[in-house]
């Protein structure tokens, strides 16, 4: 069994069954996988770890994913929208401390109260910085025009999930109406794509229902689809959500952990030069969880720099690391890690995707 796994690893092009086959790895197959990706990351972006300051501010959203903690549904989460100041504050932290990024991140909401004050936001994040804070933002489906006036305003890379390539499993896990339509959530992307965003994906790993073969069709998905960023993490139950019910059908949760660094290290075999996150779930099982993907082919690291306040209110999931410690303390432990991981910190750059410039 061993040989077979090296002999996959050592092809030029991986096939649908030889990344099924290695989806399936543990111990010590999973180790030679493990080698193999991070050869690729040092021989293609090297050491180097970039941050992206996270701001979460606000946890009003009009979705009702099933497996989401905030969504609009879920009446016992106390809802909060960050006054303007705070997020600039947020930006200027981030900006003073070199993280050259910022992550702007909400629940979803499409209203002209919203995008008129997101478009505000941005303009006064590049004002307040000088325009040399890079701004990503992850603000769910929106229409071309919304697209188009964010990026105009200083927004260059975009976060949205396809969450599930599989349309099945996508409406297993989604309200079956318009505001949660699989195909209108790729026609997103390609927009995004269209109105010259870095455009950035990823899916949840170990939902219920999904197999190696879902998850084989998703690291194809984003193969196809080019795409210069991603983002996966675990799935993790939260129980005031209609998906909780089917917990007892989930992988063990170690599981879900270990087939997430699957993904990722294949993803980084497969796309050698994207950026690729390690996601804050990873962190809610697994103590050194973030740092363990840093070492297999992840390069971007999301630092929370939420004011604290509400930190513990944007819980998507359970168990979610980082929501009682301030942005500076926050900052100061996740250096720390990242050279424990063996990586150095990316300080003062914006650490685009490199597949990006290439597909242009
Ligand atoms: N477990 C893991 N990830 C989740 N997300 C939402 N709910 C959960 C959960 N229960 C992820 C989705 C979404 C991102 C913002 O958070 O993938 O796109
Ligand atoms: Fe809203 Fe995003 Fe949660 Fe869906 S996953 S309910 S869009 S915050
Ligand atoms: Fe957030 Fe350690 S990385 S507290």
């Amino acid at each position: 069994m061993k040989k077979n796994i090296e002999d996959i690893l050592a092809k030029d092009e991986l096939e649908f069954q030889d990344i099924v086959t290695l989806l399936d790895t543990e111990g010590d197959e999973q180790k030679l996988l493990f080698d193999k990706a991070q050869q690729v990351q040092l021989d293609c972006i090297g050491k180097k770890v970039f941050y992206r300051g996270l701001v979460e501010f606000s946890n009003v959203c009009s979705k009702n994913c099933f497996y989401c903690g905030i969504r609009k549904d879920n009446t016992s989460v106390e809802r909060y929208n960050l006054e303007d100041e705070h997020i600039l504050e947020a930006a200027q932290f981030a900006w003073k401390n070199k993280y050259a990024s910022m992550v702007l991140q909400a629940g979803e909401r499409s209203d002209d109260f919203f995008i008129n004050r997101v478009d505000n936001l941005l303009q006064k994040i590049k004002e307040l910085t000088n325009g040399e804070l890079g701004i990503t933002i992850s603000l769910g489906e929106q229409t071309e025009e919304t697209y188009k006036r964010w990026f105009k305003s200083g927004a260059h890379r975009y976060l949205l999930r396809i969450e599930s390539s599989s349309k099945v499993l996508y409406n297993q896990i989604h309200p079956d109406n318009d505001e949660h339509d699989f195909e209108r959530r790729l026609s997103c992307l390609r927009t995004l794509r269209k109105v010259g965003y870095q455009t950035g994906t990823g899916v949840m790993v170990g939902l219920p229902w999904q197999t190696y073969e879902d998850l084989a069709r998703d690291l194809l998905f984003m193969r196809d689809f080019d795409i210069d960023m991603c983002g996966m993490g675990p799935y993790i139950e939260h129980q005031d959500t209609p998906l909780y019910k089917h917990k007892n059908i989930l992988w063990p949760i170690k599981k879900r952990f270990s087939v997430t660094l699957n993904m990722i290290a294949i993803l980084r075999i497969i796309m050698k030069d994207i950026n690729i996150a390690a996601a804050t779930a990873l962190q809610a099982i697994d103590p050194m969880g973030r740092e363990k993907a840093l070492r297999i082919g992840a390069n971007v690291i999301m630092p929370n720099i939420t004011p604290t306040l509400h930190r513990k209110d944007y819980q998507l999931y359970e168990n979610k690391p980082c929501t009682d410690e301030g942005a500076e303390d926050c900052g100061n432990c996740m250096s720390m890690r990242i050279e424990l991981a063996g990586r150095e910190v990316g300080l003062g750059e914006w650490g685009d995707s490199k597949h990006f410039f290439k597909r242009k």
